[in-house]
């Protein structure tokens, strides 16, 4: 693996469950892959999961590991070309990110999206730089359209759970009083497609994901019909991608309740964390034994350690 920018960059997703599954049984067992190789987390964005489990993982292959908080830490970045620099950037990506190449073998960025300008978001534009002017391999640890290491750590965590051979994934929004971004929910789709899964995805009208996202997945937009039979509900809030980053609404009744649970073949209960109790899910689901939250940010660290393990193997 030269870099991790979306499920594009795996050539073998069943080779790569297959050593997910390894790392996971012994996580210690390549604490000589990484030594003397370093690792710079960069986040422009707050984290929990993603900064420690990142950590956690690199520390695993024995990598030295560096994080810095961009908007904390570091001088505002400026991305445009031929951009008069007298306002609030001090500092242009092509040389921070040319810098960040010189002191690490491996570069991590998180940069969500603006929600303001769709073409610019889905243009990448933030992780192309780093990947551009660093000449390292990028991983993306949430990027604008896509949050790959999570979508990985959910699809090992369904593997993990699944009864049937074939589960049905239903992905549901739900409501939450901010603008999120689609990448979560994108990268879900996206991983879940190459996948040996039946889903189906349900969300209110104005909330379809970009026609390349969604292909020929089913949308239903009744929640309770999506629910039938459902061996997995994945809930999750995402802003309009076709009215772009704008709350279309904020309806409670598509809230996960144990009531809607009660509809699906016993499903477990999936959310990416952080969520909010009560407003996404209730206490009762959250808390019941169908939820399997902690084991997705479990395998958080797996995924990465999976995906720095490749990259270590194949291209340092
Ligand atoms: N799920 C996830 O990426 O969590 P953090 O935003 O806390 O990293």
């Amino acid at each position: 693996m030269k870099q991790f920018l979306s499920i594009n960059d795996v050539t073998d997703l069943r080779a790569l469950l297959e050593k997910a599954k390894q790392i996971k049984l012994n996580p210690n067992a390549n604490r000589s892959l990484g030594k003397n190789k370093s690792i710079g987390l960069i986040f422009l964005n707050p984290s929990l999961r993603t900064r420690l489990s990142a950590q956690r993982a690199a520390l695993n292959l024995g990598m030295d590991v560096v994080l810095l908080d961009v908007n904390s830490g570091g001088w505002k970045l400026e991305f445009g070309d031929s951009v008069i620099m007298n306002g609030d950037s001090a500092e242009h990506v092509k040389e921070a990110a040319g810098v960040l190449g010189r002191y690490f073998d491996v570069l991590a960025i998180r940069s969500f999206a603006s929600l303001k300008d769709r073409t610019k978001d889905y243009s990448e534009e933030v992780l192309s730089a780093f990947a551009t002017y660093s000449g390292k391999p990028i991983i993306n640890m949430e990027s604008a359209t896509g949050h790959p290491l999570q979508a990985f750590a959910d699809l090992i965590t369904i593997n993990e759970h699944k009864v049937q051979e074939r589960p049905k994934v239903v992905l549901s929004w739900a409501p939450h009083p901010k603008a999120l971004p689609q990448a979560v929910a994108n990268s879900f789709v996206r991983w879940m497609r190459a996948s040996e899964v039946e889903l189906v995805v349900t969300h209110p009208a104005g909330y379809e994901l970009a026609d390349e996202v969604i292909g020929s997945v089913p949308v239903v937009y009744e929640q309770q019909e999506a629910f039938a039979d459902a061996d997995f509900i994945y809930a999750k809030n995402w802003s309009s991608y076709t009215n772009y980053g704008k709350i279309l609404t904020t309806d409670p009744s598509w809230m996960i309740t144990q009531e809607k649970m009660n509809l699906t073949n016993q499903a477990k209960f999936m959310h990416c964390l952080p969520v909010r109790r009560n407003v996404i899910v209730e206490d009762g689901v959250l808390d019941g034994e169908s939820s399997i939250v902690l084991h997705q940010a479990e395998n958080r660290i797996i995924s990465m350690q999976t995906v720095l393990h490749q990259i270590l193997k194949e291209s340092l």
